[in-house]
């Protein structure tokens, strides 16, 4: 199980609405000396961390994919954003998945798949896979349903804590 990756990022404030309004991510909020140190946010099961630079690191093709729960409604949803997508990550990827510019299918799963760019121009790959999901037996297993509150177990108290020992501190 993947925690989190880490994106690099020029503008948190940008990025946290980017998220939160394309991709329905949730912020994550740490406290207030963890939360100057970078913005985190959660999707789905996973987080992404956030490094601030003001030099970003192009490297061709590294993406990260999000499963996405309907696949027909999330593209509605980017094309209601204005968030062009397409098949070929803006030219990253060539030639498979089919003739439609801007979504394709996988031909050994099925799974449909599309790419998006974020603000600082981190490539995200979107996938569905209609057949869902099993486990090594070949069995069917459900995704995680509790969508609107995973999260890792936190120190009970801290952020609270942290939060009144910065009042003083400030004061
Ligand atoms: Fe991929």
């Amino acid at each position: 199980m993947i925690h989190h990756i880490n994106i690099q990022i020029t503008d948190r404030e940008r990025t946290r609405e980017w998220y939160e309004r394309v991709l329905g991510a949730e912020f994550l909020d740490r406290g207030p000396a963890l939360n100057r140190r970078q913005l985190q946010l959660r999707l789905g099961t996973g987080e992404i961390h956030t490094s601030d630079t003001e030099d970003l690191v192009k490297v061709p093709r590294v993406h990260f994919a999000i499963e996405v729960e309907d696949f027909d409604s999330m593209l509605a949803h980017l094309d209601s954003q204005g968030v062009p997508y397409s098949r070929t990550g803006g030219g990253a990827f060539t030639g498979t998945g089919g003739d439609d510019p801007r979504q394709g299918t996988r031909e050994d799963t099925g799974e449909r798949y599309t790419y998006i760019s974020d603000p600082d121009e981190n490539l995200i790959e979107l996938v569905y896979h209609a057949g869902g999901l099993e486990n090594s037996s070949g069995e069917a297993v459900d995704l995680t349903h509790d969508t609107g509150n995973v999260r890792w177990t936190q120190i009970e108290g801290f952020v609270e804590a942290a939060y009144a020992e910065e009042q003083v501190t400030v004061s």
